[in-house]
């Protein structure tokens, strides 16, 4: 069977890196891939001839391979390139690219996107929105560290002792836990809120304080994921972030709800009202932001206080960030070819949430 592998004309981040071109070659797969596919993320070219691998043209490559690994986009001139009953995948973010997704329809490939995986322990190693979120919300504290003109940790100098930064955190799932431990061993103080409750215990044991607000709506159904709220909490919610946002150095928000426009946590008022020198890192803004001024890929300067607005902070390592996705993909092809080509488990959760068109190959697998 061959793997190919196109060449990310949207970020740095590589589907394939040398280590898993290896993995596939040694369980027979052959594997083509596109010039300067990984040279972003530092895999150049021969790294990949060195595993086994061969170079080829895109045209090639789509007219040869029976699983194609892509980034955050195919056309469907590309698609249409495919061999009937090509394996796609990527991560094409369906929830708001819907005329991507209605474009497939009449597509007789499998267009799978792995940002659509659920939320379970089978399911984990092949959940590419825990890896890269996880090293997003890294980044985001060493980039809010960069902007902040004091220092994170407390020290004590002979002119006197220099307190430790601040930091507050919104939204404590993948990103802000990880923004949170490393903001913790940075030596800053840091608060979290989240509207999940279930979080409580996970940010305290980081060593952070948790804000509370009563009556949040948390939904079973939701898959682990935040609901939205009622309009009463909202306003308990806004007032409290409001308060502990003043008190903060640095303000690291997180929060999103799938599909929605992502929650407005920072009003235009509280930004206004905030300490000259604070920092804001908006890891939602690609969903519209949890900062009501933040601009999405920008920094801009409100009063002294600096916003970025960033939801792709994970692409600023894409050579970590290409190792973790492409493992993703490899374990996510492990699984869906454990009983071979024909007998694909188009029953299981995986491939019914992953699955992004229902073409007459299901059935004729089936
Ligand atoms: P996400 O990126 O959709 O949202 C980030 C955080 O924002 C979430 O914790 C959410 O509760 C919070 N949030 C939403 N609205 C908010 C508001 N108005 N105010 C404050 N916070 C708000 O979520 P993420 O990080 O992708 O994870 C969601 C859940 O999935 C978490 O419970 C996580 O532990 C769980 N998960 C489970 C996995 C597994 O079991 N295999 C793997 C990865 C995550």
């Amino acid at each position: 069977m061959i793997v190919g592998v196109l060449k990310s004309t949207t970020s740095p981040i590589s589907p394939l890196v040398p280590d898993l071109a290896k993995k596939y070659i040694k369980h027979d797969y052959q594997v083509i891939l596109e010039a300067n596919c990984g040279s972003l993320a530092h895999f150049p070219d021969v790294s990949f001839t060195e595993a086994g691998a061969s170079i080829h043209s895109e045209k090639e490559i789509l007219k040869a391979a029976d699983i194609i690994l892509t980034d955050t986009k195919i056309a469907s001139d590309q698609i249409k390139h495919t061999k009937e009953g090509a394996i796609i995948i990527g991560r094409f973010n369906p929830l708001t690219n819907k005329a991507f997704v209605e474009s497939l329809t009449a597509t007789n490939r499998l267009i799978f996107s792995l940002d659509m995986v659920p939320r379970t322990s089978i399911a984990q190693s092949m959940d590419i929105l825990s890896s890269l979120a996880s090293l997003a919300g890294y980044k985001a504290v060493i980039t809010a560290a960069e902007q902040y003109s004091g220092y994170f940790p407390m020290m004590s100098t002979a002119a006197g002792t220099v307190p430790p930064a601040k930091v507050l955190v919104l939204g404590a799932g993948v990103a802000g836990l990880q923004a949170i431990a490393t903001a913790r061993r940075l030596g800053a103080v840091v608060e979290a809120f989240d509207v999940r409750s279930a979080v409580k215990e996970e940010v305290q044991s980081l060593g952070a304080k948790f804000i509370e607000v009563e009556g949040s709506k948390e939904d079973k159904q939701a898959g682990g994921y935040a609901v939205q709220q009622s309009e009463e909490y909202i306003k308990l919610q806004k007032q409290l972030i409001h308060e502990r946002a003043l008190n903060a150095d640095i303000v690291i928000t997180t929060a999103n709800i799938p599909g929605k426009t992502a929650p407005l946590l920072i009003t235009k008022a509280t930004v206004e009202s905030m300490k000259p020198g604070s920092v804001i890192i908006d890891m939602a803004s690609a969903s519209g932001g949890n900062c009501e001024l933040s601009e999405d890929n920008k920094t801009i300067h409100i009063n002294d206080v600096k916003i970025t607005g960033n939801s792709k902070l994970f692409e600023s390592a894409p050579q970590e960030s290409s190792r973790l996705y492409s493992t993703n993909l490899y374990n996510f092809i492990t699984f869906l070819l454990k009983e071979g080509l024909d007998q694909l488990p188009f029953d299981h959760e995986i491939v019914q949430k992953t699955l992004l068109n229902q073409t007459e190959l299901v059935s004729v697998n089936k």
